[in-house]
């Protein structure tokens, strides 16, 4: 019989937990739809205790989707190229040092963003699986930007409803210092600068929510460098007001699934020099480009 999920809310805007399901196993078309469900209602899931191999969340992921294979080389597990390691150490266990490109690009997810927004078409939705987890610093948050959006007021949404913000993947190089690691030891793919609509219409849902993804927008189309800059600032400190936020404090085997196309998130910083923090990520490719809202 296909699992009956109940999913208990996590905060009052966004996420919830689910529980009595096995991860590692392949679920039962029922139960991927009502997981689906719950998805597009609850935007966040938490699926505690879930000790899967990297094998079962890529499996797990495919359920729900194609999955990406990231850009930057130095960050794909080399047995799994669909995993994308989130992690301040190496694949043997060994710290990076701090001032390595490869964490200094890892770092900028301490950053809030929205996975792939470097992409024409960028992420559904990830799937992350805590394997080490931190107990100071570490945790995980996640805004509701379908809220962030209907909380503007009407003078305030078409201002910014027919805006158009240029994203560039060159800018998380730029801010891990890392732009000469691209054409050096081809660490990182070469990806154009994109366009996406400043507040897009979820493809499911219908609803509309702001695209706020701060690493890589680059500027407003139609605004000087600073009053484009003072605007998405300006969205940015709104759509991370607590009341649209929840923040996870993780448990070791912890894997939580969120939407892309109405959320960014970010980590909250942890001493990388001695704290061990391994998350192994999975990333649905998503399936057309961001729909503007007008
Ligand atoms: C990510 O930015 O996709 C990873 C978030 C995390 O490590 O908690």
């Amino acid at each position: 019989m296909a699992l009956e999920i109940e999913p208990k809310p996590l905060h009052p805007a966004i996420g919830a937990a689910v529980g009595g399901v096995d991860l590692s196993q392949p679920l039962e078309t029922a139960t991927i739809a009502a997981i689906a469900d719950a998805w597009m209602k609850h935007i966040v899931l938490v699926f505690p205790n879930q000790p899967i191999s990297d094998d079962a969340l890529v499996k797990f992921g495919q359920q729900f989707g194609k999955l990406e294979i990231h850009p930057s080389l130095a960050h794909r597990a080399s047995r799994n190229p669909e995993i994308y390691r989130v992690s301040n150490l190496d694949e043997k266990g060994a710290f990076i040092p701090p001032d390595d490109t490869a964490w200094q690009y890892v770092s900028q997810s301490w950053r809030w963003h929205s996975d792939s927004s470097f992409r024409e078409i960028p992420s559904n939705g990830s799937i992350l699986h805590g394997i080490e987890i931190t107990n100071e610093g570490g945790n995980t948050r996640f805004a509701n930007l379908y809220d962030a959006y209907d909380a503007l007021t009407e003078g305030e949404k078409a201002r910014i409803d027919p805006l158009w913000v240029v994203h560039d993947h060159e800018n998380i190089l730029d801010l891990a210092h890392g732009r000469n690691a691209r054409p050096e030891g081809g660490a990182y793919e070469d990806l154009p600068p994109v366009r996406h609509p400043l507040v897009r219409r979820h493809p499911m849902t219908g609803r509309r929510c702001l695209f706020l993804s701060p690493h890589t927008m680059a500027r407003v189309e139609g605004f000087s460098e600073e009053e484009g800059r003072a605007l998405l600032d300006e969205l940015i400190a709104h759509a991370t007001e607590d009341r649209f936020v929840y923040r996870h404090v993780w448990t070791k085997d912890d894997v939580i699934m969120w939407d892309n196309r109405c959320t960014m998130h970010a980590v909250e910083p942890f001493d990388n020099r001695i704290i061990r923090r391994v998350m192994h990520r999975v990333t649905l490719v998503g399936e057309e480009k961001p729909i503007p809202a007008v």
